[in-house]
């Protein structure tokens, strides 16, 4: 998402500078062009010559002096930034940016910086980070058009716990995905994804559950959310966390996802149900551990069908809501995924068949067929992310960005 994009990066004083380093190595990576402009006190914490080794550009010191590449790479700078990120921002930093003080080459590439979006990360002792000034600061910044990334909780290097740590390298990324990385077309739509697998419980140590990751689900909210929209994600059990920037509501059963989505379902413009939910549950849970000695060799477990989340959706789908469900199959996918839009009553059915190379669960890639009422659609093999833009893209071109 940042490929070709310019990144700005102001670091201040700060013992958590080093993560910075980092940063600037995850964008490179990704294809963006990195410049840095450092403090003084930036200076003594890490060698800008880490910068100019990782950026492949000189980094700007505080001088003003004939080594920087610009003499006046304050203003040239933050005018070619996509995005402008103050981190580690010190509590001097914040107030001279809140104040208009411009005293230094980063102060002043601060008050020069207009057009991109900024964003700011503090990091300070806890004691500092909550003293009101600065709060106000912060608030100042903040009604100005500021991002302000909310500091980590946890040991400081001086000792104290709480609230000012430096969030790390990957957090900031995303932050700065987010400020530049995608076109906002989803701004005011309100997406519900679902995704991980349930887990039916058989009695206090066993349950049923299915190999879902939780991969694909992940992908489409964490790619609706960088494309403005306000996402809830209903969260089965999944291996991998749930993105930022968006409110993951965590739940265990089929009965437990089916009363998170129904709750909010009429609220949504999009609901996207991409969770392996089990389609039947054991009829009775034991209240104590099921004892061998008390089953014989062989036993029986009665299961009851579960709701199905996707059809009650269909059945009370609100005027303008798009629908879309999943559909993953061993055997006649276009036809087991078809009856599954016409039953189901979804605006569309992303099928893929557990038998294709790249498809499946757990792989990063995804081999997809789009289903609608008027027609299908065959992708080639795409990353879990790729396809989650395709959805949106379909969606989008459909609904409108209205
Ligand atoms: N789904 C659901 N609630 C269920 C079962 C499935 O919401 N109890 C949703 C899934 O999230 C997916 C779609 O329905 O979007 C299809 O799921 P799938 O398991 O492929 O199909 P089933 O409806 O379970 O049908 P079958 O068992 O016949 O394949």
């Amino acid at each position: 998402m940042l490929k070709g994009k310019t990144i700005l990066l102001g670091i201040s004083g700060s013992i958590s500078a080093y993560k910075m380093a980092h940063l600037a190595s995850l964008l490179q990576q990704a294809g963006a062009s990195v410049y840095v402009i450092m403090t003084k006190n930036a200076c003594r914490f890490i060698d800008p010559v880490v910068f100019d080794t990782l950026t492949r550009h000189r980094t700007v010191l505080d001088d003003f002096d004939r080594a920087n590449e610009s003499p006046v790479s304050h203003i040239d700078l933050p005018k070619m930034a996509d995005a402008f990120l103050v981190a580690p921002a010190s509590a001097d930093i914040i107030a001279k940016a809140a104040l208009g003080i411009a005293d230094d080459m980063l102060s002043s590439a601060i008050i020069a910086a207009y057009s991109c979006p900024l964003l700011i990360a503090p990091a300070m002792n806890v004691h500092m980070f909550e003293n009101p000034v600065v709060q106000e600061n912060l608030k100042k910044l903040q009604d100005r058009g500021w991002t302000v990334v909310a500091p980590g909780i946890g040991f400081q290097a001086c000792g104290d716990m709480g609230s000012g740590r430096l969030p790390e390298g990957e957090e900031l990324f995303e932050w700065l995905e987010m400020a530049c990385g995608a076109e906002k077309d989803l701004k005011g739509k309100k997406v519900l994804v679902t995704s991980g697998a349930t887990r039916e419980a058989i009695d206090p140590v066993r349950f049923i559950t299915n190999h879902s990751t939780g991969k694909m689900g992940t992908a489409i909210a964490r790619a609706a959310a960088m494309r403005g929209a306000e996402v809830t994600l209903v969260a089965g059990d999944m291996r991998v966390p749930a993105p930022q920037f968006v409110n993951t509501v965590r739940v265990v059963s089929a009965e437990e996802m089916f009363n998170a989505v129904t709750a909010v379902s009429d609220q949504q413009d999009i609901i996207i149900m991409a969770a392996a939910v089990a389609d039947f549950r054991p009829a009775e849970v034991a209240s104590e551990k099921i004892k061998k000695k008390n089953t014989g060799t062989e036993t029986t477990i009665t299961l009851t069908r579960t709701h199905d989340i996707l059809a009650w959706c269909g059945e009370h789908k609100p005027e303008g809501q798009f629908l879309c469900g999943f559909a993953m199959e061993t055997t006649d996918l276009l036809q087991n995924a078809g009856e599954k839009l016409r039953k189901k009553k979804a605006d569309m059915i992303v099928a893929n068949s557990l038998r294709a190379a790249g498809a499946g669960f757990g792989t990063d890639t995804n081999v997809v067929t789009f289903l609608r009422p008027d027609g299908t659609e065959e992708l080639p093999i795409l990353s879990k992310n790729e396809v989650a833009d395709r959805i949106l893209d379909i969606i989008i071109k459909e609904r409108g960005t209205d």
